[in-house]
């Protein structure tokens, strides 16, 4: 069996990471990882595959940043030389980005399976690109993997059958695992001279709803202002350094003194800072996963959520980027007696850590029976 194996992001790369692993175990199977390269920055891509140990990419097809339409069309193309070349048996890719549905748009045309992992998850909310790129990639894909049972059954609402779909949580909690091994809270609050700071929290904004209105970012920066007696740790995607840039307001956020500001970090650093915080907040989808898998409460930073089982099993809330919403939130949730204990007690939602083999197995037995093909 051929596969390529699509990736184009940082949080791509994360997840694919243990099913790569799982998949190149798989018998007679041979794989080509291409990266699209939607992500460049050694921080934003090369990291993740030394740190959680993936080849380099076979291809790095270098499409890089531009408008929804051209980021998203040149992949399709680009990739769709690829599968012509390589005559896969398969194509996968894992989440929402423009790379992701570029490749199940070019496996699509050409009449190569495509296999969709992080299938199902529904936001409702069409100006979010990720919403038009999950919706079009489940519904092309020949297999689906949905990571938890919400997801499972939004796709069978939509029509979708239940004999190409297949519950396996996410690859992230077998991601968060593996690394953590490697992970030392300790020298993480070192190297950024962190140790001491209570209460911690750790903040990740990069959202196009959040990063592309002036008013937004103001209100989470009022609400960091008004917190004074929290340090904020804000490891700071490229896209919101540029908004804060745009909008002139780097040098109030940097005036901030809670507020400490660092480039994106690597995932050994940024699973160090996670465990040692005490709160969450995210508009992040791979974050509000982590903080689930690591017991951390997490405030999410959008008016709605794909990933609602966070606030269903009580592992946070929605604020939005309403100062007010902010400041009640984060101390609702740091002050709660018990907090923490109770979040140990209930189970993580987005699976135990055996999402990537439950996924190669199914490839595997699929493959056996010859029944890989597109959807009737
Ligand atoms: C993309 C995904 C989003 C995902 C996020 C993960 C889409 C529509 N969005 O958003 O779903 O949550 O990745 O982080 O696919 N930039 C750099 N260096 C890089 C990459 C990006 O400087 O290595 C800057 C560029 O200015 C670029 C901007 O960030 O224009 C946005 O990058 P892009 O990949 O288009 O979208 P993300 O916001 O990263
Ligand atoms: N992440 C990281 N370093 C950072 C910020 C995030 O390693 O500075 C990881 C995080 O642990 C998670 C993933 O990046 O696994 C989430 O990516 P991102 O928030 O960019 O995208 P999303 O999950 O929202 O698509």
């Amino acid at each position: 069996m051929r596969l390529i194996i699509s990736v184009g992001t940082r949080p791509e790369i994360i997840k694919m990471a243990p099913l790569y692993e799982a998949l190149s175990k798989l018998n007679e199977i041979e794989l080509l990882l291409v990266h699209t390269g939607q992500h460049y920055d050694w921080e934003m891509s090369g990291i993740f595959f030394k740190e959680l140990g993936v080849e380099e990419p076979d291809i790095n097809l270098n499409i890089g940043s531009d408008d929804q339409v051209s980021q998203t069309s040149a992949v399709m193309k680009e990739i769709g030389k690829i599968i012509e070349s390589y005559e896969p048996d398969g194509v996968i890719a894992v989440g929402d980005t423009n790379s992701v549905l570029g490749t199940a748009i070019a496996a699509s045309k050409m009449e190569v399976p495509f296999i969709h992992v992080e299938s199902g998850l529904r936001s409702y909310d069409f100006s979010m690109p990720e919403e038009i790129n999950r919706r079009i990639s489940d519904h092309l894909a020949s297999l689906n993997f949905a990571p938890t049972s919400r997801a499972f059954s939004n796709l069978m609402e939509e029509g979708i059958s239940p004999k190409t779909t297949f519950l396996s949580g996410n690859t992230i909690v077998d991601s968060v695992i593996k690394v953590l091994r490697k992970v030392s809270a300790k020298r993480t609050l070192e190297k950024f001279d962190l140790d001491g700071a209570q209460p911690l929290v750790t903040l990740t904004l990069h959202r196009k709803e959040n990063t592309e209105y002036e008013h937004k970012l103001i209100g989470v920066l009022k609400a960091l202002e008004e917190l004074d007696d929290i340090t904020f740790v804000w490891p700071i995607h490229p896209r919101t350094q540029k908004a804060l840039k745009t909008f002139d307001l780097w040098n109030k956020l940097k005036s901030l003194k809670n507020v400490r500001i660092l480039e994106p970090l690597g995932y050994l650093d940024f699973l160090g800072l996670l465990i040692s915080s005490d709160l969450v907040m995210t508009d992040s989808g791979g974050v509000q996963e982590e903080a689930a898998t690591l017991k951390r409460p997490c405030i999410i930073l959008r008016e709605n959520t794909e990933r609602p089982e966070i606030i269903e099993m009580g592992f946070g809330e929605i604020a939005g980027t309403n100062p007010t919403a902010i400041i009640s939130l984060v101390r609702k949730y740091l002050y709660q007696a018990n907090l923490i204990e109770r979040l140990k007690r209930t189970p993580n939602p987005f699976g135990d850590g055996s999402s990537s083999k439950i996924i190669a197995s199914v490839i595997q037995r699929i493959w056996d029976l010859k029944s890989l093909r597109r959807p009737p």
